[in-house]
């Protein structure tokens, strides 16, 4: 029922389309959304205008999670160096715990939702990707908001990242055991969101 605590996790690296797709499942269910890459990239951002990561993290605010300039791309590289240390990511822990039992429920998406941070999640998703066409995706984006980059420089950043979010020895990036797989590569937008849609529908078809 869509007043009790029912969370919704959604794991998967950059680009893959996780962001869109959670946006979509949390407006098609009402529930809140929590990108909680936010949260690494508001440390980072801190991190780089010379702030140490720990207090950094621990003097978090949901003002600190708003502006465009956590997109860029220097932003991403300094939240993946401090996604890696395992006192910042705990830090940051209860504020996504808080986040995913709120009541109305909520959709986290991120890359240890499934694994670390809600292993108890009603619904787990892992929304993945080909590299290249993730750094396709990217790169485009990039374009549009008149970046100057090459498709190889953004391909080696996107394998460069997976191999750091997936090799880190605190949560690292891998699907749960009991996620349902949605691989994006030839999908589109609107066929991922649909398959995932059914995913949730078919465990909770009351939601
Ligand atoms: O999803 P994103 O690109 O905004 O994530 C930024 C960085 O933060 C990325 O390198 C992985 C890390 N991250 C993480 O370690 N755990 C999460 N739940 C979300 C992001």
């Amino acid at each position: 029922c869509a007043s009790a605590a029912f969370t919704i996790a959604i794991d998967g690296p950059a680009a893959a389309g996780k962001g869109s797709i959670s946006r979509a499942i949390a407006a098609h269910f009402d529930l809140a959304h929590l990108d909680t890459g936010l949260l690494y990239r508001a440390v980072g951002a801190q991190v780089l205008t010379g702030s140490d990561p720990l207090r950094a993290a621990q003097n978090l605010t949901a003002d600190d999670l708003q502006g465009d300039s956590l997109r860029s791309a220097e932003v991403a590289r300094a939240a993946s160096d401090v996604a890696v240390m395992p006192e910042v990511r705990a830090e940051l822990l209860e504020f996504q715990r808080r986040f995913a039992r709120r009541e109305g429920g909520a959709v986290l998406d991120g890359r240890d939702i499934g694994t670390v941070i809600v292993p108890q999640a009603e619904v787990k998703l892992f929304v993945t990707a080909a590299a290249e066409v993730r750094a396709e995706r990217r790169f485009k984006e990039l374009l549009a908001s008149g970046a100057e980059t090459t498709f190889e420089q953004v391909l080696q950043d996107v394998i460069a990242r997976d191999a750091r979010d997936s090799s880190r020895a605190t949560a690292p990036m891998v699907a749960a055991q009991d996620a349902v797989l949605i691989d994006t590569s030839d999908l589109t937008l609107s066929a991922a969101i649909a398959q995932a849609i059914a995913a949730i529908e078919k465990d909770f078809p009351n939601e």
